[in-house]
């Protein structure tokens, strides 16, 4: 199995710094990102993602139109009185290290479905069920160097550890069981949350 090198970015979203980030835990400086800059950063690598808010996803195609676009739809999210039509998903840009599939190796949808984070110190930490869809996303494999270029509440590195560990897809607290079809959603009655189920888990 050869090592690869992958990156994602989580970065203050186009416009957003100093509003969501003046006062974060991390205490960095919160100034706009260089998006052309992140770009070229992110094409060193051999497979990437980052994540964005819907209305930058023109201006972010424009520098990376080699990226596919996935979606995070966000059942429970921020809801502002003032939006007639509520901004309930996110898309990712992503470039995958490894974009065939074989018959060894369950597929990933280019959706997850998974409720926002509230009370975790970070504006925009991503969920547990997120953050390990995003690595199966780019094509992650155990052996493989991961840097989370925006690390936050470093959930996305807890992710990289439970699939380094092969451990369980975790939401909302739950362990999820695997269904034999690694990759898939499975409803949870309680939450009206779809969860995710790496193909790691089905491996074992
Ligand atoms: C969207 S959050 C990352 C959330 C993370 N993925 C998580 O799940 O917790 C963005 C992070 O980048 C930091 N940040 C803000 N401005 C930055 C800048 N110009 N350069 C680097 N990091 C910055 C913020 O302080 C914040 O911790």
């Amino acid at each position: 199995m050869s090592s690869l090198r992958l990156a994602y970015a989580d970065p203050p979203y186009l416009g957003q710094a100093k509003r969501h980030y003046a006062h974060d835990p991390s205490g960095i400086e919160a100034t706009e990102v260089d998006f052309q800059e992140l770009v070229a950063q992110l094409r060193t690598y051999d497979g990437w993602a980052m994540s964005a808010s819907s209305p930058s996803l023109g201006y972010l195609l424009s520098l990376a139109p080699e990226a596919r676009v996935a979606a995070w739809v966000k059942p429970f999210c921020s809801w502002k009185p003032t939006h007639r039509v509520q901004y309930s998903w996110e898309p990712v840009l992503f470039v995958p290290a490894r974009p065939k599939g074989t018959k060894g190796r369950a597929s990933v949808r280019d959706f997850v479905s998974a409720n926002i984070t509230t009370r975790r110190g970070t504006h925009g930490a991503k969920p547990d069920a997120f953050c390990d869809w995003i690595l199966d996303l780019i094509g992650a494999e155990p052996a493989d160097d991961l840097d989370d270029l925006f690390p936050g509440s470093g959930a996305v590195g807890l992710a990289w550890d439970r699939l380094v560990a092969g451990g369980s897809a975790v939401l909302a607290g739950e362990l999820i069981e695997s269904d034999g079809i690694g990759g898939s959603p499975i409803e949870l009655e309680s939450t009206q949350t779809i969860g995710y189920s790496s193909p790691w888990n089905s491996l074992g």
